[in-house]
């Protein structure tokens, strides 16, 4: 897919601040600093649509872009967050979840992981609740350009691992970097043809 336009649209606090629900949307979450906002960038080749930083905790409200001015990107907030107080932690999570659960035109949510690091319990948690709500998702592994191609590959076969022991079949796996836009293709092309499908 070619990315002809990509606006910001607006933050919003909470869902029910959020535009109106009439474009399919797929929404970005994961832990602070795993790169979500730099990934919606990197999909979108703009440098900063979504602000991204090296400190963790930038992203604070749901901001919603608009791509081709028929679809929207959503950056969320991190979840699992240490550094902010736990009421601010609970607020974020609380957010994060409503929007997921109330979003009628969520189509999915790209759910990251860092191919650094190991199964966290957090991450598995939040997949798991997911599944109980029925909420579609895709994995997206990022950072990929930090390890060697042999060490992604045993980060990813340890990952498949764990969440066989939950999950048949595996959900949609995409490994990602922001700096070589690896994954690109394969994550435009899965929104592609789940845009098709909504308006099918
Ligand atoms: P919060 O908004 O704080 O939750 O963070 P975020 O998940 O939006 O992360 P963000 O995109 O701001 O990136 C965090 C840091 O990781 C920044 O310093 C980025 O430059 C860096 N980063 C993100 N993606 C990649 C990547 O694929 N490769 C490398 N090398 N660095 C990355
Ligand atoms: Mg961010």
């Amino acid at each position: 897919m070619k990315i002809l336009s990509a606006e910001f649209v607006k933050s919003a606090p909470s869902v029910k601040e959020c535009p109106e629900p009439v474009h399919p949307e797929y929404a970005f979450i994961g832990r602070s600093n795993v790169g979500k906002s730099s990934l919606i960038n990197m999909l979108t080749e703009r440098k900063n649509l979504a602000k991204t930083s090296g400190t963790p905790g930038k992203t604070r409200l749901i901001n919603h872009f608009i791509i081709n001015n028929n679809w929207y990107l959503c950056d969320l907030p991190g979840y699992g967050f240490a550094k902010v107080s736990k009421s601010i932690r609970e607020k974020w999570e609380q957010t994060i979840k409503s929007y997921l659960h109330h979003r009628e035109n969520l189509l999915c949510a790209f759910i990251l992981i860092d191919i650094r690091h190991e199964a966290l319990k957090n991450d598995l948690d939040f997949l798991s609740w997911m599944g109980m709500k029925g909420i579609p998702f895709a994995i997206v592994f990022t950072k990929a350009d930090k390890l060697s191609k042999s060490k992604v590959q045993q980060q990813l076969a340890q990952y498949k691992k764990k969440l066989a022991l939950q999950w048949e079949p595996l959900p949609p796996i995409y490994i990602s970097s922001a700096a070589t836009a690896m994954g690109r293709e394969d994550i435009l092309e899965l929104i592609e043809i789940t845009n098709k499908e909504f308006s099918a």
